[in-house]
């Protein structure tokens, strides 16, 4: 779960880093209020859960707050790579005299965490690690001792930040940590013509399984950025959002993994990532095959179940209900194995819907789920 900027500098705040005064508001008559609190000049920004924002326009300088009040009004409503902006953040102005990126994220194949730095923030890290890899630095760090002073002064040895900067990375560490964070990112960090070090923008990145730990955060209803997920998890569905056209439902995480790959070595993309657990019932069915449905991607929908202990015709039994109560728009696949998979696929037969098939077979329904999405040449 990603937090919102303002969100990120609230916590910055809290744990002692230095950041400019700010006020969050969500229409523009706020926002030249804010920017009145504020002593007029203010950046305008664009709180949205994605990187860019600058590069888009969702980031500007008002003069004073009635500026403040018209650039708000172009800034809220945007859309920045699909993230519509319902808020604006009011920042006050700092005199920037140098920039830095700083961040530290999990390393899950090393099973550590690693400190990433560099004397050239501001821009977009992903660039200048591509044009200039020795401009930024790397520094592994071990979960278990963490970053104490030292480790810090390292860290900003490496990346040639200033040493006032060790402070900040002691303090963003315990952000991280005691946040639940599996990410944490500022960029740019910045030194004033004063000599401060201040961080301008942050990035936090949540580890959602921490979440019952950090319920201040519960209440946000954005925590899904996509709206489909938000749909499936409001139903209590494990449903993750994927790129293709086939749709997929299955039983068991395990097994919904292995249809992903069969249908992507038929040379179909599937469109989502969904387990619809040991149940089955008909109202899952039901709630799973609607969110899928309402995705625009998706052209054909493979529902591949083992039956176990939930036998095959109780998920039958399931499809056909959820028949009753979804309008299918599009075909169904259907392959039951397992637990008495011949009377459920004489259920579906009896019920011949006319857009819903069957196969025996993983790979056959795989097969036809990716001819149905269009892709003729199904291996
Ligand atoms: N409070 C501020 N005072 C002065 N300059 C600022 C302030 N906030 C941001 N800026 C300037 O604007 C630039 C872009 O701001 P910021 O990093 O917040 O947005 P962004 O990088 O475009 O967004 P994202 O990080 O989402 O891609 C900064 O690098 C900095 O130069
Ligand atoms: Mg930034």
């Amino acid at each position: 779960m990603d937090l919102f900027e303002h969100q990120a500098r609230e916590l910055f705040e809290e744990y002692g880093i230095l950041v400019p005064q700010a006020e969050v508001a969500d229409t523009a008559k706020e926002a030249r209020a804010g920017a009145e609190r504020l002593g007029g000049r203010v950046v305008v920004k664009a709180q949205v859960k994605t990187g860019g924002r600058g590069k888009a326009g969702g980031v500007k300088v008002a003069a004073d707050p009635a500026a403040a009040e018209i650039t708000a009004r172009q800034i809220l409503g945007m859309d920045i790579k699909g993230h519509t902006v319902r808020k604006v953040m009011l920042a006050q102005p700092v005199e920037i005299d140098s920039e830095f990126y700083v961040s530290y994220v999990l390393d899950r194949a090393a099973g550590r965490f690693l400190a990433i730095a560099s004397a050239e923030g501001g821009m977009e890290i992903e660039e200048v690690a591509a044009s200039r890899p020795e401009a930024v630095a790397r520094v592994e760090i071990d979960p278990a001792a963490g970053v104490d002073e030292a480790k810090a002064a390292e860290i900003a040895a490496a990346a040639g930040l200033p040493e006032a900067t060790a402070d900040v990375l002691v303090k963003l560490w315990q952000v991280l940590i005691r946040e639940d964070a599996l990410l944490v990112e500022v960029n740019p960090l910045v030194r004033t013509a004063q000599g401060e070090i201040l961080a301008l923008d942050g990035k936090v990145t949540l580890d959602g399984n921490a979440r019952f730990r950090q319920a201040r955060w519960g209440a946000d209803d954005s925590a899904h950025d996509d709206p489909l997920e938000s749909a499936a998890a409001s139903k209590g569905l494990n449903y993750v959002k994927l790129d293709g056209e086939v749709g997929i439902i299955g039983n068991g995480a395990g097994l919904v993994m292995s249809t992903l790959d069969v249908v992507a070595g038929c040379g179909a993309r599937p469109a989502n990532f969904l387990d619809i657990g040991g149940g089955a019932s008909a109202q899952i069915m039901a709630d799973g095959l609607s969110v899928i449905l309402s995705d625009p991607a998706v052209k054909s929908v493979f529902v591949n179940v083992f039956g176990g202990i939930t036998a095959c015709d109780a998920v039958a039994d399931g499809i056909v209900q959820a028949l009753e109560s979804v309008q299918l728009t599009k075909p169904l696949v259907v392959r039951l194995d397992g637990n008495n998979a011949v009377r459920g696929r004489a259920i579906l037969d009896e019920r011949s819907h006319p857009l819903v098939q069957q196969a025996t077979t993983m790979d056959s329904a795989a097969r036809r789920a990716a001819e149905l999405a269009g892709h003729t040449n199904a291996a």
